[in-house]
């Protein structure tokens, strides 16, 4: 009887869980892995990568290429052009990531003639993102988001591609933590 007794008492306590209590353990439960996946030439969109990873306490991932440039910046602007016309896709050195394991997948690229640079394409042909929510950012030199976020979510096949993503001007970080408090991950 006694047994019987504690049986009871403890099935009482355990529906008796504050509706609090339940909904913290399940928000922590659910709390989303997050990759911060990103390329820069220059350091603007490395620089916004931490940033996003210093709020979130998601992984980094630089796509890093043995690619080169020209050192001078018109002719290396006329190459990143002539290689987005041609869909040239440099091959990553950077060494796998498993994004099978992540919910939420951050991708940073600066914008280059519009849209995004090369690199980006070569990472999203490398990965199943499949299913996965998607969140652009990208740095630029004055010309705001331009195509950079229509053509990402484009070549990012069946992905949950979020259409509010940062567009920021260079390296800037103003207005950032607001932006990643909005998206409620
Ligand atoms: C090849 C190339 C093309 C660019 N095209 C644009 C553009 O079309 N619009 C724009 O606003 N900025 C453009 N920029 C400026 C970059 O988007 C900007 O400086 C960005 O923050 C650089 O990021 P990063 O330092 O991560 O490489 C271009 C820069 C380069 C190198």
């Amino acid at each position: 009887m006694r047994k019987l007794f504690l049986t009871l008492f403890g099935a009482v306590l355990a529906f008796a869980t504050p509706v609090s209590a339940q909904t913290a353990q399940g928000a922590a439960m659910s709390k989303p892995k997050i990759l911060i996946a990103y390329y820069s030439y220059s350091g603007n969109t490395a620089a916004v990568a931490r940033a996003i990873q210093a709020q979130t306490g998601g992984d980094l991932y630089e796509i890093r290429s043995d690619h080169t440039y020209p050192d001078a910046y018109r002719p290396m602007t006329e190459q990143a052009k002539q290689e987005i016309s041609s869909g040239f896709r440099p091959a990553m050195t950077g060494g796998a990531v498993d994004v099978a394991s992540y919910d939420v997948v951050f991708i940073g690229s600066p914008n280059w003639w519009g849209t995004v640079a090369p690199h980006i394409h070569s990472f999203l042909e490398s990965v199943d993102l499949s299913g996965k929510r998607v969140i652009p950012f990208v740095t630029h030199g004055g010309g705001g988001v331009q195509n950079t976020a229509r053509d990402l979510t484009a070549a990012c096949k069946g992905c949950v591609v979020e259409q509010n993503g940062w567009a920021g001007y260079g390296a800037g970080t103003a207005g950032l933590a607001d932006w990643v408090a909005g998206l409620k991950l």
